[in-house]
């Protein structure tokens, strides 16, 4: 038994009579049968690949139109960022439309009888690729390919407009951060704040090995007069403290109050956020590439591949007794890769 391209459709024992693992019936589809519901299907595939094409659209427009600053209230959900939910809503939707119109045409249009190829030798004879050539363009024939012109022209458009988003995300790469990484928001006489507590802290609230998580109090303040996040993930900072005699240098002179020492809590290799720290031996350990900081000598490295110690923020107590930064960060915080060759 052969298929209307000559290839076999059972496969025969040794002796070549018998089939060994004879396949069932072929049941044509109504899209075989019915033209209209052909018609029907190829407009429902038609409509997909269209709707693809438009979220790829809407996922240009969501980059570039939507603020990142603006955020949806969704309830019980929580508060999402508005922008990185339509860029996931539109570009899932497109990539999905894409499979899904894929496999409704290969179910309803493209010819679905099984076919069992026998083996051969390795290298293709010239007959067998003149065969294989006769079988991929019967295979073309069969799915409409070239006889449905609309469903070849949406699969195009949609196909065409897929990497675009790919193309647009490169707008990320830059431009370069310039002189943004060298300032934050600590200066002068600004008091330092348990993280997400918000509490003031005085010296006395830190025991001898401990380690505190703390940004400046009046973050939410700047952080809506700026309207981003990037104050608040340049300004962390960790607290840590130790007795003052175990102190062997810091960055700068008078940077520390009795024993507590304050560095910026981003890696100063690719920037991931630490809080990992080993009292005994001062140690802070980054837990994305292992690196290693002895706060002790002055933030220095002693381990991984960070090339650069941990900035460290000068602090001091105001009137009231409570911690507070003496001024800025004296050096850029988070990756210093525009220090590489
Ligand atoms: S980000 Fe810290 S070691 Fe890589």
């Amino acid at each position: 038994m052969s298929n209307s391209h000559g290839t076999d459709l059972n496969v025969h024992a040794a002796t070549g009579d018998e089939p060994v693992f004879p396949l069932p019936p072929h049941h044509h589809r109504l899209t075989d049968t019915d033209p209209r519901a052909a018609k029907r299907a190829e407009r429902q595939i038609a409509t997909m690949f269209i709707l693809s094409a438009l979220g790829m659209v809407g996922f240009v427009v969501a980059y570039v139109m939507v603020p990142t600053t603006s955020y949806l209230d969704l309830g019980p959900v929580g508060v999402l960022q508005t922008s990185n939910l339509l860029l996931g809503l539109t570009f899932g939707t497109a990539t999905l439309l894409i499979g899904v119109a894929a496999i409704h045409w290969a179910k309803k249009l493209m010819a679905d009888e099984e076919i069992i190829d026998h083996r051969h030798p390795v290298g293709s004879t010239d007959e067998d690729r003149e065969e294989a050539l006769a079988a991929f363009n019967a295979g073309v024939a069969e799915s409409g390919f070239a006889e449905r012109p609309l469903l070849r022209r949406t699969l195009i458009a949609a196909l065409a407009l897929f990497p675009i988003p790919l193309i647009v995300l490169l707008k990320d790469m830059g431009p370069l951060p310039g002189d943004s990484l060298r300032h934050t928001i600590w200066r002068k006489g600004s008091r330092i704040v348990i993280d997400v507590s918000g509490q003031p802290l005085r010296p006395e609230d830190m025991s001898v090995g401990s380690l505190v998580s703390a940004s400046p109090a009046d973050l939410n303040d700047i952080q809506e007069a700026e309207g981003n996040q990037n104050a608040r993930a340049k300004a962390s900072i960790i607290l840590v403290r130790m007795k003052p005699g175990e102190i062997v240098s810091e960055q700068g002179e008078g940077w520390s109050y009795q024993g507590i020492l304050a560095f910026s809590k981003i890696c100063t290799h690719v920037g991931c956020p630490i809080a990992l720290y080993q009292q005994r031996t001062h140690h802070l350990l980054c837990p994305c590439h292992q690196s290693t900081f002895d706060l002790a000598d002055s933030g220095a490295v002693v381990f991984g591949p960070a090339a650069r110690r941990m900035p460290q923020l000068p602090i001091t107590v105001d009137n009231e007794g409570y911690l507070v930064a003496q001024s800025d960060f004296h050096e850029p915080v988070g990756p210093s890769f525009w220090e590489r060759p």
